[in-house]
């Protein structure tokens, strides 16, 4: 039989990541693209194009495909998809391949088609579609194929995916648009109630990355931020501290949590029996805050679990994915 060459895409709000067997993960950038308005055509994507983020002229159009989880901007995302295209053909021929694109659950069929008809259009013929909560709790190293359930987390930019996986997918699950994004917003917000200081979000979300913690600590951690004094109009800076953003995080973790009561809730006996024992994994950029194990186990009294490679568990779990669609070119481990 002839063998595929297998592409595993996660397309992620706030990250793109792209694994090509026998190359490894290829790409691991934003999810952004930059278009020139005159012309249409795409002038930087992924890290190139974030860096452009609230700094540009008229000229040029800065967008993130997706927002809260959703598809929001076809012609980015297609662009997005063509530019990475594009960068494996030059890398190998991959006429004769498989492509898995793994998409938030809560994505249309429309947006699914359209999705499958752009890998079609790059001549790949073997187009398919999985959760990304399906492909992140294989990546981090859940067997997924036992008749034995998990519950996975997986917090993201713009979702909080929560689902329950036995016997090789997904029996039931919940999102919502909590996630990291969302916690920036909550911090911009705040910024500019306590501190009278307009802050982009791209700060924010730099407040969050080096000092958020869910940890009730003695020794608090402090970080300068910039940006528009909302009194005097004047370029200004000031100082928050990780007790201020843990201020910001705890009702936004009290929202995952009740995601979490209402999955369990509706989750079917023999499920729950098995989570009792194997507890809960938590993956997406989200589990990299401090102290979010202790957290959820303190609120759910069941094991937590953080995943070792919380960034990545969705594109290595299109490694296997791709493995069991069929024979494989190269093995998976590459
Ligand atoms: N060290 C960190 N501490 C806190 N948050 C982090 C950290 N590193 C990354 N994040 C956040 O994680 C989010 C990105 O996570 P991830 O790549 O899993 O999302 P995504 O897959 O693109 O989004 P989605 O799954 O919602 O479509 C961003 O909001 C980012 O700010
Ligand atoms: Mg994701």
């Amino acid at each position: 039989m002839e063998k595929k060459l297998g592409i595993g895409i996660d397309l992620g709000t706030t990250n793109l990541l792209v694994y090509v067997q026998g190359n490894g993960i290829i790409f691991n950038e934003p999810s952004v693209v930059a278009f020139d308005i005159e012309t249409g055509e795409v002038i930087a994507a992924g890290e190139d194009a974030f860096s452009m983020i609230g700094k540009t002229h008229k000229k040029i159009r800065v967008s993130r495909p997706l927002r809260e989880g959703v598809i929001s901007d076809m012609d980015a995302a297609k662009a997005l998809l063509r530019h990475v295209f594009e960068r494996v053909q030059n890398m190998r021929d991959f006429k004769n391949s498989k492509c898995l694109i793994c998409c938030p659950s809560e994505i249309t069929q429309i947006e699914r088609e359209a999705m499958k008809q752009l890998a079609i259009e790059m001549g790949i013929n073997d187009v398919f579609i999985e959760e990304e909560i399906k492909a992140g709790a294989i990546g981090s190293g859940v067997d997924i194929y036992t008749a034995n359930a998990t519950m996975v987390i997986d917090i993201g930019g713009g979702t909080t995916d929560v689902g329950v996986l036995s016997l090789g997918d997904v029996v039931l699950s919940q999102s919502i648009r909590v996630a990291g994004n969302y916690i920036d917003q909550e911090i911009v917000k705040y910024v500019h109630k306590t501190h009278n200081l307009v802050i982009g979000q791209r700060t924010a979300e730099r407040v969050k990355m080096e000092i958020s913690t869910l940890l009730d600590e003695e020794e608090e951690k402090f970080i300068r931020v910039s940006g528009r004094d909302l009194v005097s109009g004047l370029p200004s800076a000031t100082k928050i501290s990780s007790k201020e953003v843990r201020k910001i995080l705890l009702p936004v973790f009290d929202e995952i949590v009740n995601v979490v009561y209402s999955v369990l809730e509706i989750t079917p006996p023999e499920l729950s029996a098995d989570i009792v024992d194997n507890g809960i994994i938590v993956n997406g950029g989200g589990a990299l805050i401090p102290g979010i194990k202790d957290y959820i186990e303190d609120m759910v009294h069941l094991p937590v679990k953080i995943s070792e490679s919380p960034l990545t568990d969705v594109v290595e779990g299109t490694k296997v994915l791709l493995k069991n669609r069929g024979n494989y070119l190269i093995n998976p481990t590459d």
